[in-house]
């Protein structure tokens, strides 16, 4: 499994605000986005294009354009902070959604919710997580999208634990992960040290 940290001052800097305990929730909320975008950029780089004809106001010339069929899917709740910058920069992209939460005590995910396109063989898919904390709820939406036909998951985290990683070669070993940084290791009740705390309350306020 392929592991790219996306090193990047911007990135750097968006990072340091995040896991800062007294970023606002609707700060977050900018923040998210905003490392969002920089992840997409780095994650599409391989990307199909195709070449077409478009007429400049002088003359026709040849350009190319995107020719692939691109599927995100967030994770609820806390991939739904990472959608509007998928978008921002792929905004023909299709949009699935998995709901999963880890039980509180166990740490187990659980899916509760799936609406995401079928037939996912033609697709690049993009799974949007900011947190791979132990990487349970990854490997069971990874596993959801293979059974859907989804080849080689992209993974977009912000914040990853080297649990998290582990799991991941194991259970899904042609999945890619793109993340912002790998982080120390996790607590014992499975938050990522030093992470940003809970990335979903985080972002809603809850
Ligand atoms: C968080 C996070 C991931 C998951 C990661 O979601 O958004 O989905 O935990 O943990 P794991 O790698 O140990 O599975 P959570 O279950 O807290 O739900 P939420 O997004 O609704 O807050
Ligand atoms: N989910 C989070 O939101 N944060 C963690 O540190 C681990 C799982």
């Amino acid at each position: 499994m392929d592991v790219h940290i996306v090193r990047h001052p911007l990135v750097e800097d968006v990072l340091a605000a995040l896991r800062d305990r007294r970023t606002s929730c609707d700060v977050f909320r900018q923040l998210s986005r905003r490392v969002s975008v920089l992840l997409v950029a780095e994650a599409t780089r391989d990307l199909p294009l195709t070449e077409a004809t478009v007429e400049t106001p002088l003359e026709p010339t040849t350009v190319r354009r995107l020719a692939a069929r691109v599927v995100a899917v967030p994770v609820l709740r806390a991939g739904l902070g990472m959608l509007d910058g998928f978008l921002e920069l792929v905004p023909q992209a299709q949009v699935g959604y998995f709901g999963l939460e880890r039980d509180e005590t166990t740490a187990v995910a659980r899916r509760y919710y799936e609406k995401v396109p079928k037939d996912l063989a033609d697709a690049v898919v993009f799974l949007l997580d900011p947190m791979l904390a132990t990487g349970g709820s990854a490997a069971m939406a990874i596993e959801g999208l293979s059974d859907l036909g989804a080849r080689r998951v992209r993974l977009l985290s912000i914040v990853a634990a080297p649990e998290g990683i582990a799991l991941l070669r194991s259970a899904a070993p042609d999945a890619s992960v793109y993340t912002a940084a790998v982080d120390r290791g996790l607590n014992d009740r499975k938050f990522i040290l030093p992470g940003l705390g809970d990335f979903g309350d985080r972002l809603f306020g809850t």
